[in-house]
């Protein structure tokens, strides 16, 4: 994890790594440090906690220079401290690193590096790399890196200056994401795009194995072995506009009101109205490779995996094709049956979720054809799947996933219906049937957008509890594990989602006077049962919220405390508008609370370690 920024040229170092750091907050924001090359020198400043607190020491005593390293910290190795804070320096304090990834074999290089003298300050992996390249330093600071880089084994996006070539700027990357930025007599280097954006459109997406020497006129890139690389510079045509709040009070309250966009682009394009239906151009998957696919595997982490157990739903319903859900850090060590038949589905909103990454490394090595479904088009994700499909939700910077969770949502019931047209499990009839009810969900979620009061009450009233259940049968239950997970995430109110049928085997024990049980009733075919649980709980004490569609609110009234209603489409779309109630109960909760909503504690948004 952690996010870098980079600097070389005339303009104010510092307040160019500070804007680029707050850009990338979202990755960590355990600590954060800044080094400069100033009239003395390589100084360093940097601060436990939020950027704010690194702002706050530098006021005052600012770092003037023309050349600096930023960094951002997520803690991995060490906990979150000054010392431990980025950048490290080596002993003699003239060559200085940030970091992003994880050092594997840093405890043995330390050992050795003790035994040959050297003092190390923090508990950190990445000192080691500061010292390291002072050792093989010989007068040319792109050797030292290229050497000292042999040694170390994992993943890294490294920025390096040395005092003894002030001029120069190093970047190197190696599994963790790392952008170069060009500017006239300027030049940069982020974690990602947004980072650097204020200052220049024209980038180079460094590849793994790959390193850049920036000069504050000039950017060399080249293999770690030391041959020069010639890569087209990469125009970004995307607004840094649309990363900023745009009046609202929090990101995510944004970009939750942003789902109805984030659907329609999702869908732009990929809809042929004249013939009903979905037409998915950018995919290189032969229609011989679909109509031999004997089984899917859907893997990702957290919200991603949310989304993907409503993908199967979807893919199972639309295409009559098994589908497997796995958490991506357990996928590679269950051994998976694949087979060249087997297409992996990776999700990721970020593109660069290091197990997720591991995943489909290792389903492409056993055979399989892997697709991803990202947000970051040049993702790493993206650029080692088989086939892409992008989800157009825009820059995703609260850490609770909201708009990237539904855009994936648009993606699976795309490419559950190209499946069906292709597979033959559909007609045509069907498919425009579920076609005219997706391109009405945008609409739909606008209207519910605009009611969130009983949302916000309910949630303020949520709010004094310590622990609650969410329940729901079918994709109704897949639809609270998203919610409870956003509720834990920002409100850290302990909440555990099941499958209603299922709180009589064990659960029911834990329902007690007047904890409330939010329970998920959308889906048709199972109400009666899903009512006969949710009664289950009340004559137990526990005071129930439905969440249903109007005409079935006077009913439910009889069995349940309160009911919040939702637009009705289709059941199998459903989750793509009953989710949005819940991320608003998460997230006025969490406001109620009075919590850091787009920064929850312990949280980063980008995880890149595994
Ligand atoms: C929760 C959340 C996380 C991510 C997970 C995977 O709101 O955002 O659970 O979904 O870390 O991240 P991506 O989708 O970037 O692979």
């Amino acid at each position: 994890m952690c996010g870098i920024v980079g600097y070389i040229g005339n303009k104010n170092t510092q307040e160019i790594l500070l804007e680029g750091l707050s850009k990338l907050e979202y990755r960590g924001y355990d600590s954060a440090g800044i080094a400069v090359f100033t009239n003395d020198g390589l100084r360093v400043a940097k601060a436990k906690g939020r950027l704010a607190n690194l702002e706050a020491k530098l006021e005052g005593t600012p770092l003037i220079g023309s050349a600096g390293i930023g960094h951002t910290r997520w803690a991995t190795h060490g906990k979150p401290s000054d010392v431990n804070s980025h950048p490290h320096t080596d002993e003699s304090q003239k060559f200085s690193v940030v970091h992003n990834g994880i050092i594997e074999n840093y405890l043995e290089l330390k050992e050795e590096m003790m035994r040959e003298g050297h003092t190390f300050r923090s508990e950190t992996d990445t000192e080691i790399v500061s010292h390291l390249i002072a050792r093989e330093y010989q007068g040319d600071i792109v050797k030292a890196v290229q050497k000292a880089i042999k040694y170390i084994r994992g993943a890294f996006a490294l920025g390096v200056l040395t005092e003894y070539e002030p001029e120069k700027l190093v970047a190197v990357r190696q599994a963790s994401p790392l952008v170069i930025g060009v500017g006239e007599g300027e030049n940069f280097i982020g974690s990602d795009i947004p980072a650097i954006l204020k200052y220049t459109r024209n980038v180079y997406i460094l590849e793994d194995g790959e390193m850049a020497v920036l000069t504050k006129d000039a950017v060399e890139l080249l293999t770690i072995e030391g041959n020069f690389i010639a890569r087209e510079m990469i125009h970004v045509d995307w607004d840094a506009v649309t990363a900023e709040k745009g009046g609202y009070e929090h990101f995510m309250l944004k970009e939750i009101h942003e789902q109805p966009k984030a659907y329609r682009d999702t869908m732009l394009g990929r809809i042929d109205h004249a013939n009903h239906q979905v037409v998915l151009p950018e995919l290189k998957l032969s229609v011989e490779q679909i109509k031999n696919i004997r089984n899917v595997h859907i893997v990702a982490c957290g919200t991603a995996y949310n989304a993907g157990l409503i993908g199967r739903t979807v893919i199972e319903q639309f295409a009559r094709i098994p589908v497997e859900n796995d958490v991506a850090s357990e996928y590679r060590y269950r051994s998976p049956i694949i087979t060249p038949e087997t297409l992996v589905i990776v999700v990721s909103q970020s593109g660069e979720t290091a197990d997720t990454l591991a995943a489909l490394r290792e389903a492409r090595a056993n055979g399989a054809h892997v697709l991803a479904i990202t947000n970051v088009v040049g993702s790493s994700i993206a650029r080692d799947a088989d086939d892409v499909l992008v989800t157009l939700a825009g820059p995703e910077i609260a850490v609770a996933s909201t708009k990237a969770y539904t855009s994936q949502l648009i993606a699976f019931y795309l490419f559950g219906l190209y499946l069906a047209q292709v597979r033959g499990t559909m007609n045509k009839e069907e498919v425009a049937h579920v076609l005219a009810a997706m391109e009405a969900l945008p609409e739909q979620v606008e209207a519910m957008l605009g009611q969130a009061d009983p949302i916000k009450t309910y949630a303020e009233h949520i709010a004094k509890h310590k622990h609650l259940f969410f329940i729901g049968r079918g994709q109704d239950y897949a639809v609270v594990q998203e919610g409870s997970l956003k509720l834990k995430e920002i409100s850290y109110i302990h909440s555990e989602a099941y499958a209603a049928g299922e709180l009589k085997h064990g659960t029911l024990a834990l329902i007690e006077e007047g904890i409330p049980v939010i329970s998920l009733v959308t889906q048709e075919s199972v109400m009666e049962k899903t009512v006969s649980n949710i009664k289950e709980v009340k004559a137990r004490g526990a005071e129930v919220l439905a969440i249903s569609y109007e005409e079935h609110a006077a009913e439910l009234l009889k069995s349940v405390d309160h009911v919040i209603t939702i637009p009705k489409t289709l059941p199998i779309l459903t989750a793509a508008i009953s989710v949005v109630t819940l991320q608003l109960l998460a997230y006025y909760a969490s406001l109620a609370l009075g919590h850091d909503v787009d920064k929850p504690r312990n949280l980063a948004k980008s995880v890149t370690v595994e």
